[in-house]
């Protein structure tokens, strides 16, 4: 019989936080190992509860939750995600500029489908959140990567960032906080993103997944407070603030030049219709998850279980001689770098897969967030600090090896 092959659209799509060397972690696992599993920023699996009113409410109304909403969200959802503009300082932001959706996620791929032409680029930041990129290969798109400057915080370089742009760029992606780096973008590096994209007529998507999870006192500044004359779609959902990834809920914000998209949001409204809704038992979640007491606070103060164990790791980590990191502002990773030269490690990829086959600690490599350098990793900071203590001895112990 003849082979069922995959769609070629699929042919140079990687999501390596799930790849190769995730599926021989779970390979090791059934053959008795255990694995201490710091490659998926999942908080539920480390203990992390969604808040008990979060839950709460979707019970209370899982009777009222049976059939389709609109396909846009319920009115109750998009009113909170109104209402949440409001409160951050978005002035003139009606219902009608909000969609509910299953995740980030979904609406990242939606998002792409509706705009992208194929060959039409769209600037994404290196290291990146690896679904931007994929879904924008996907669509038929050309993913464009700028650079985000490990010396500089790795705030956006926007001089390289501006030089990539290129009369079938559409839009400029921003990751704020960041995923894998844990930068939250100084105000003047955003006002000059924002004025870059007004000045070329690009579109920005701002994931703002992690805008509440911030340490040490750092300020997130929404850039769509700073787009004006163009279009800026920001998204945000209950994954890691309420510690809710597999309710599967988000929500995008329309902002700035609404007037000069009224085509692109045709095309969102049809796509969003074509799924029907996002799912409503979630939709409940979302004006309990978004108004009240934010108890994600109690998380990230000095005190808090995230804050000490991002620092945990990010302290064990700069200790090593040769591995360096800079210091993470938010988010719950860590980004270390490897100073190769002093290990004999050919590349993130080795790296990798040894430290898993060897020392049973699976993370992910700085290529699979689409970096060019390989000589970075990622550290999940979820775990109790306890078990992240052991994983990070592991880490050691396994460079300490490799030590030439
Ligand atoms: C930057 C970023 N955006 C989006 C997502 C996916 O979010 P969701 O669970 O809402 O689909 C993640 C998940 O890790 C992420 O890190």
């Amino acid at each position: 019989m003849d082979e069922i092959l995959k769609s070629d659209r699929l042919t140079h799509l990687k999501y390596d936080i799930r790849g190769p060397v995730y599926e021989k972690s779970l390979e090791l696992e059934s053959q008795g190992y255990k694995i201490i599993s710091l490659n998926i920023g999942n908080p539920a699996t480390f203990g992390f509860d969604a808040p008990d009113e979060i839950v709460h409410d979707i019970i209370l109304n899982i009777r009222n939750a049976q059939g389709y909403s609109d396909s846009r969200g319920l009115f109750a959802a998009r009113k909170a995600v109104m209402h949440h503009t409001q409160n951050i300082g978005l002035p003139g932001i009606t219902i009608n500029d909000i969609y509910i959706g299953n995740g980030v996620s979904e609406l990242i791929m939606l998002s792409m489908q509706a705009l992208l032409n194929e060959g039409d680029e769209v600037l994404i930041p290196t290291p990146d959140y690896p679904l931007w990129t994929a879904s924008v290969a996907f669509c038929g798109g050309k993913p464009i990567h700028y650079v985000c400057d490990e010396a500089a915080d790795w705030n956006p370089d926007l001089i390289d960032l501006e030089s990539k742009i290129t009369d079938r760029t559409r839009a400029i992606v921003v990751i704020n906080p960041n995923n894998p780096t844990g930068a939250v973008y100084a105000k003047s590096v955003l006002e000059g993103i924002a004025r870059i994209a007004e000045r070329h007529k690009l579109i920005v998507f701002s994931d703002e997944i992690y805008d509440r999870i911030l340490y040490d006192g750092t300020l997130h500044y929404p850039i769509a407070k700073m787009v004006n004359d163009t279009l800026c779609i920001t998204m945000g959902g209950l994954s890691k603030n309420y510690r809710a990834a597999g309710f599967r809920g988000g929500w995008m914000i329309m902002s700035g030049a609404r007037h000069r998209a009224k085509s692109y949001i045709e095309g969102l409204t049809l796509l969003a219709s074509m799924r029907l809704c996002a799912n409503v038992p979630t939709q409940y979640a979302i004006q309990t998850a978004l108004g009240g007491y934010q108890s994600i606070k109690d998380l990230v103060i000095p005190a808090g279980r995230l804050y000490k164990q991002i620092m945990l790791a990010y302290n064990r980590m700069t200790a090593i001689p040769g591995v360096s990191c800079v210091k993470p502002r938010g988010a719950l990773y860590i980004f270390p770098r490897l100073d190769l030269s002093q290990f004999n490690i050919a590349d993130d990829e080795e790296f990798v897969y040894d430290l898993l086959t060897e020392q049973k600690v699976l993370v992910v490599a700085g290529t699979g967030f689409n970096y060019l350098d390989k000589n970075h990793f990622r550290i999940v900071c979820l775990p109790t600090v306890d078990e992240l203590t052991i994983a990070l001895d592991r880490i050691e112990a396994f460079l300490e090896s490799r030590r030439k």
